[in-house]
This record gives C-alpha cells, structure tokens and sequence, in this order.
C-alpha cells in the first residue's frame, strides 16, 4: 500500500459519526448529480459524497426527488452530505432538519460560494462579510440536527491571514463537527494558486477535522497537502470531475486501465439520461467535458464536437468517433482548460 493510500484509507469521526476513508467529494454545482455521485460510488475509494448546493428554502422534500432536480439514491445517504446555502438562520435550520429527516449522512452550510447572484442575496461567501451572521447560522441549525454539521468557505474576501483562523473558530464554536476550507479570496474564481498555507492555520486553529481543498490534481499533490498543512482530509473537485475514479485510485482500489475514459464517459451520459432525460443530460454532460476533455492532448476537440451535438444520439456518435482516433492521455490535466 502506498504511503498516500495508507494516509487516505484511515477512518475519521465526524461528530457522531464516522467515515471510513479522508478522501471526498467537493460540492460541484450542475456536476456533483446522482448519476456523477453514482458513477464515483462505483469506482469506489470515495469517504464522502457532498451534494451539488441547494438552496434551502427548496432543500430536500420528500423522498428522493425535489424540485429543480436535485435527485438522491437512498443507497447513497449513508455516505451522502446535503449543501445548503441561504442567509436566514431559521430557513437553514428548517432546510438542516429535512435533510436529517430524509437519512442523509449530514448537513454542509455553504458560505464559500462567490457567484454574484448568490452574494447579492447575502449568501454563500458574502456570509464571510458578516461573521455574525455566519455564526448565527450555523448555530440555529446545530439546534436544529444531531448529525454531523459541516461548514464550507474561503479565506474570506481579503488575505488576512487572521481571519480565515477566527472564522474557523467561530465555526466550531457555534457547533460545526467538520469544515471544508478553500484558501481564496472570495472574489478570486480560481484565477491565483490556492494558498495552503492558510489551510494549516485553519487547521491549527481548531479541534475539529478540517478537509483541505483546492489545486490538488496528482497524488503528489494530495500527499503534500496532507503533509504540509496537517489536514484531516482532502476534498477533490476539478480532478474528480475530469477523473471520476480519482478516489478508487488515490486509495489503491483500482488501478485504471486506458479504455476508463471512453467507457467512463457513455457511462456518466447513459446514467445522466436515464435520471435526467435527454435535455437536463445534454446539458449536464457538455459541463462536465468542459474539464473531462482536458485529459487529453488536443481535448478541446472533445469539447467542441460535444458542445456541437444536438441530440443524444449524436452526443455518442462525438464520443465513439474521439475514442477511435486513440487521443493520448495527458499524465496530468491541462488545468489551464478548466473553468
Ligand atoms: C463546476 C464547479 C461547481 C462548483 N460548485 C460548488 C458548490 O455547489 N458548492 C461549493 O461549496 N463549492 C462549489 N465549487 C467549488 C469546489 O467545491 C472547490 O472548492 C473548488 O473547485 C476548488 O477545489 P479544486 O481545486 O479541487 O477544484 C464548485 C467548483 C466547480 C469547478
């Protein structure tokens, strides 16, 4: 076993709960579907699921299909962590409650989210802005839920490196079990490296585990994050969606033969069609080539040929004829291509 599988296949306690492995799932808007989660389920090696953000006022109702289709799997609960985002205490709370009640893992409150139709109804990383608020979130939802309580934000909307650290602490003193911290500025989309940095001083600023997250694409950079930072875990977005079976390989539980990109990708379009119908998969999938294509030398090719397609059918006809043409696979995505 590797030395960074070893570090990553360690169980970890979550407030009352615990996961079996330290590698999980960021939260992904319009990628992080039921037939994403399943797919990376599939693979395996994966600790924690996050859901896509849901807003709360429309957070889960009923069983296993909601409005806006954020869909679940009840087989996916037991690992499966629901992102909320809203600025009022008692709707988070209330939204925290339904997704106890449906049987999900935990909750996630999202203040880490810098889009601008967000953040101009004082949600998501404009939370940064008002700590107070912020607090009183996540305290009237650890009111609300027994659960383990998960927070998600940024370093804030200025790099002061005090301030990621008191937000840390407020977090955990209000009753948060676990947080996901991405060190950027609020207004940075991803434009500067992360700072990890900032990372360690979140995580030596409290007791709860703390996920590191942000610009780990290799299994090197995994293992220095965990080093260099002392995380308690690493949360994966952009590399888990250009490599869905990221975890099952970071954790020793698959070693991925070539054909995995071809089949993978007819396999996430079946999986988004049969959930989703053709217009939501199309849709769904032209997003996630956007970062699938850039494994590979060329892949902007992908991209267009998808993004050109009108039908389902001719979506697989951009697949098969991309895969006949054998396209080298670069060792490590051309992140310059991800969005
Ligand atoms: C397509 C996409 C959608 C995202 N959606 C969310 C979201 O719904 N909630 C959230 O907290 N963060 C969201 N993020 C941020 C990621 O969870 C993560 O913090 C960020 O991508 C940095 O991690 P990475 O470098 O591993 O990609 C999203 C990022 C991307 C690329």
């Amino acid at each position: 076993m590797s030395d960074l599988s070893h570090r990553l296949n360690r169980p970890l306690t979550i407030g009352t709960r615990t996961i079996p492995g330290r590698l999980v799932l960021a939260p992904l808007s319009k990628i992080g579907n039921l037939a994403f989660r399943r797919m990376v389920s599939g693979y395996g090696g994966c600790g924690l699921l996050f859901s896509e953000m849901c807003g709360a006022r429309s957070a889960p109702q009923g069983k296993g299909t909601n409005a806006r289709g954020f869909l679940w799997r009840p087989a996916e609960l037991d690992r499966l962590v629901c992102q909320i985002f809203d600025s009022d205490p008692e709707i988070m709370a209330a939204a925290a409650a339904r997704v106890e009640a449906a049987g999900f893992f935990g909750v996630d409150l999202n203040f880490g989210c810098a889009v601008a139709a967000l953040c101009r109804r004082g949600c998501g990383a404009a939370l940064l802005k008002t700590p107070k608020q912020a607090e009183a979130i996540v305290a009237a939802v650890r009111k609300a839920v027994d659960g383990p309580l998960f927070v998600k934000f940024r370093t804030g909307w200025q790099d002061n490196p005090k301030a990621a650290a008191g937000m840390a602490r407020r977090f955990e003193g209000a009753g948060a079990d676990a947080l996901t911290f991405h060190p950027r500025v609020a207004p940075d989309r991803r434009s500067r490296p992360a700072n990890w940095d900032r990372i360690g001083q979140v995580k030596a600023a409290v007791s709860i585990p703390v996920f590191g997250n942000g610009d780990v694409f290799t299994s090197s950079d995994c293992l220095r994050m965990l080093d260099t930072t002392d995380c308690d875990g690493v949360a994966l977005g952009r590399i888990a969606i250009a490599r869905p079976w990221v975890f099952a390989e970071w954790t020793g539980a698959l070693d991925p033969e070539s054909d995995i990109f071809h089949n993978c990708a007819l396999a996430l379009f079946e999986q988004l069609n049969r959930w989703y119908g053709p217009q939501i998969a199309m849709r769904r999938f032209h997003r996630f080539s956007a970062y699938f294509s850039a494994n590979f030398r060329f892949g902007h090719t992908f991209f267009r040929s998808i993004c050109k397609a009108r039908d389902p059918d001719a979506v697989v006809a951009a697949v098969e004829r991309f895969f006949e043409q054998e396209p080298e696979v670069l060792s490590r995505p051309n992140i310059t291509l991800f969005r």
